[in-house]
This record gives C-alpha cells, structure tokens and sequence, in this order.
C-alpha cells in the first residue's frame, strides 16, 4: 500500500515486515555475510543493498517522492560522492553562496586536487547562478535554506534552469528537511540529507542520504560501493525508529522557531534575525512557494552582548554543535560548523564573529522564550 499524508509515511513506509514472528518492527539483519548459491542477490553492508538500508532508503524515497535512494555514514559521504560521481576531471561545478561550511570546504579545498573546477555564484539568485555556468559545467548545487544565514533559493527556477541547460542539479535538503520541503516535486534530480540532523532527530546518530531516480542512483551507487562510505544495520534501523516521529517533531519545531523568530525580531537587543517564516525576510515569498513550514533553525546578531557571554547565560538551550534534534542549541558558525573557512571566506558569506545560530527543539515553547528572555537582560 502507497501512503500519501507525511505522517503515515514517516511510521510505515520502507518497513521490513518480520515474517518469522510478526513483529511490527523491521528486524534488525546484522550479517555482513549472506548465503549466496541459491540467489542472484549479492548482499553486502558496502554494496548498500542489506535488508535495514534498504528498508531506511525506501522510507525516506516515500517523504521525498523520489524512486531510489543511498544510505550513507554522514551528510559529508553523501554530498561528497554524488558530487564526484556526476564530475571528472576538465568538468565544472556551480555553487551557490551561503553553504555548509564543510560542503564549501569540500567545493573549494578538494575539486581542484581532482582537475575539477567550480564557481561560487555571485549569489542564490536564479541569475546569478546562471551566469556562472561555463561550457564545461555539468553539475549545479544548491542549499535552501542555507546553513547558517538561511538565505533561500528559487528550487523550480533552478531545476528549470539545469533541465534546460543539461545539467544535474542538487540540492542539499538538510534544513528544511522531507516535512518542509520536496524538491524532486520541483524538478531537481538528486536530493541530499545530512541524517545527522531532522532525519535523526535525537542528537545521537551521523549519517548521509542521497534521493532520486533509479538512474540517477545506480549511477552514484557506483562510486559509492568504490567509496565505501554505507552505514551498519543497527544505525540504519535507528535511523528508521526516529523518522517515525519526524513529521511530529519538524511540526513542533516549526511553530516554536517561527514563536521565537517573531519574539526576537521585536527584541532591542537583536540587531538582525534570520527566519524564511517572517514576511521581512527577502526569501519569504519564495520560502512561502517551496516550503509547507518554515523549518526549526534560525540565526541572529545582538547589538551590544557578546555573543559567547549571551551563550553562558543561557540554562536549557545548551551551546552545542550540529542540530536538527528535539533539544534546542545555539552555536557560533564562526568557531563551529564554518571554522574550515578563511576569514575572507566567513566575511564574504556573511558570518560574523557575532553570529548566532539557534537550532529549536520540541520543548514547550514558553520555557524557550523565558530561557532566551533571561539571558537578554
Ligand atoms: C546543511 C548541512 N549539510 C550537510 C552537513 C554535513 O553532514 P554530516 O555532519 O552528517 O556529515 C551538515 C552538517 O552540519 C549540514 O548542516
């Protein structure tokens, strides 16, 4: 039976059913040797074809309305194998501004050493992004919305763009996760996660996924097996538990950030906020095309607190890397998720020293605002 509505997806799609003793859970198939004499099948961990990757790949394939998928053993392995096996040396690759700074330490410390060259476009405008393609371009790739300033991307503009110029376009999904927003159903062909965050959910698992047709999929599998970057049967089943509540948890999320954007946006202290869900935000009309909810990060700049000071005051959003779990944290992109960076780098993008990011859980929302309320003074 296909499931249409998010939520059902989240608890019944991809489920293994447990034939021997009718669990309702899908059993947990540890082995990395399989019996093979009376079947064609070849199942291996790394060839990324066992029962729990399998079960986890066709869960998230449902919520992103996509026919194949890959799991991998962090958002890095998937983004960093589905870009090099669409690119050879003498190709191009076109990035937006604005990424993960691991994916852009990737795009400028590491294609070059494989002969690969790429543009950071001018910015995430459709236009922009156009302008920067070359003869040799083969791959477009974009984040929306981006990690930390959650600048938006036009996705249909772009899907449209690289459909009409031959190109594979990618998207790294992360922050707004399967709930808020499916590019396939927008025209790109591949589709990236960081399972560490949303998918994960509890601050408890790394892990990567790549979406798209079948095509598109045996085609990444194919570096993907020489990689060798696939996950263990356990982790994927865990992964498989905590998608179960994703749509509950991204809901909640939701709400508390778009409550606490509003908040801070009003607050003397707050020098500029960063929300897709506020109507002040210039990608909001775009954000409102895309998205069915605005996502759980936000960041933000204080006038005169120090930011890390601000961070100490804080008593249950704790200080903390990564996000996308049910607990609220805040970090500093500058000395975290975007420290690969140059300094030139960090100012050209727009990350300061002061930059805040604050990923919101699913705690009551009351107890965020009086947190944030108390450190404020
Ligand atoms: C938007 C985004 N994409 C990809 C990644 C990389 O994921 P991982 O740390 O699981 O390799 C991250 C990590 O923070 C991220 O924030």
């Amino acid at each position: 039976m296909k499931f249409i509505a998010k939520k059902t997806q989240c608890v019944h799609s991809g489920r293994i059913d447990d034939e021997r003793v009718h669990g309702i859970n899908t059993p947990i198939y540890t082995s990395t040797s399989y019996q093979y004499l009376d079947t064609d099948e070849r199942f291996y961990p790394r060839y990324f074809n066992t029962p729990n990757q399998w079960a986890l790949a066709n869960k998230v394939c449902a919520l992103e309305g996509a026919e194949a998928g890959l799991i991998f053993s962090s958002g890095m392995a998937a983004i960093s194998t589905t870009c090099l096996s669409f690119l050879k040396t003498g190709d191009h690759v076109v990035f937006q501004p604005n990424l993960y700074g691991g994916t852009q330490h990737f795009a400028t410390g590491k294609l070059n050493t494989y002969g690969i060259d790429y543009t950071i476009a001018a910015s995430q405008r459709t236009s922009d992004i156009e302008a920067a393609i070359l003869p040799n371009t083969r791959v477009i790739y974009i984040e929306t919305p981006s990690n930390p300033l959650l600048a938006i991307t036009d996705i249909a503009e772009v899907a449209e763009l690289c459909c009409s110029r031959q190109l594979i376009s990618i998207i790294d999904n992360t922050f707004a996760s399967p709930v808020n927003q499916n590019p396939i159903r927008l025209g790109i062909d591949i589709v990236l996660h960081s399972a560490t965050k949303y998918l994960g959910g509890h601050s408890d698992i790394c892990a990567g996924v790549a979406v798209s047709s079948k095509e598109n999929i045996n085609h990444i599998w194919e570096l993907a097996i020489n990689l060798g970057g696939s996950l263990n049967a356990i982790t994927c089943y865990l992964l498989e538990r905590s998608i179960k509540t994703l749509a509950l948890r991204v809901a909640q999320q939701n709400s508390n950030a778009q409550t606490l954007a509003e908040f801070l946006v009003e607050h003397p202290q707050v020098k500029c906020l960063h929300y897709p869900g506020l109507t002040s935000h210039p990608g909001h009309e775009i954000a409102k095309k895309q998205m069915t909810g605005y996502g759980g990060m936000l960041s933000f700049e204080l006038k005169e607190k120090n930011s890390i000071e601000f961070q100490k005051k804080l008593k249950l959003i704790k200080p903390s890397m990564s996000l996308g779990g049910v607990e609220s944290i805040i970090c500093s992109p500058a000395i975290t998720s975007h420290r690969h960076l140059s300094q030139e780098e960090q100012k050209k993008t727009g990350i300061t020293d002061e930059l805040l990011r604050l990923s919101v859980g699913i705690e009551d929302i009351n107890d965020l605002l009086a947190d944030l309320q108390q450190a404020l003074i």
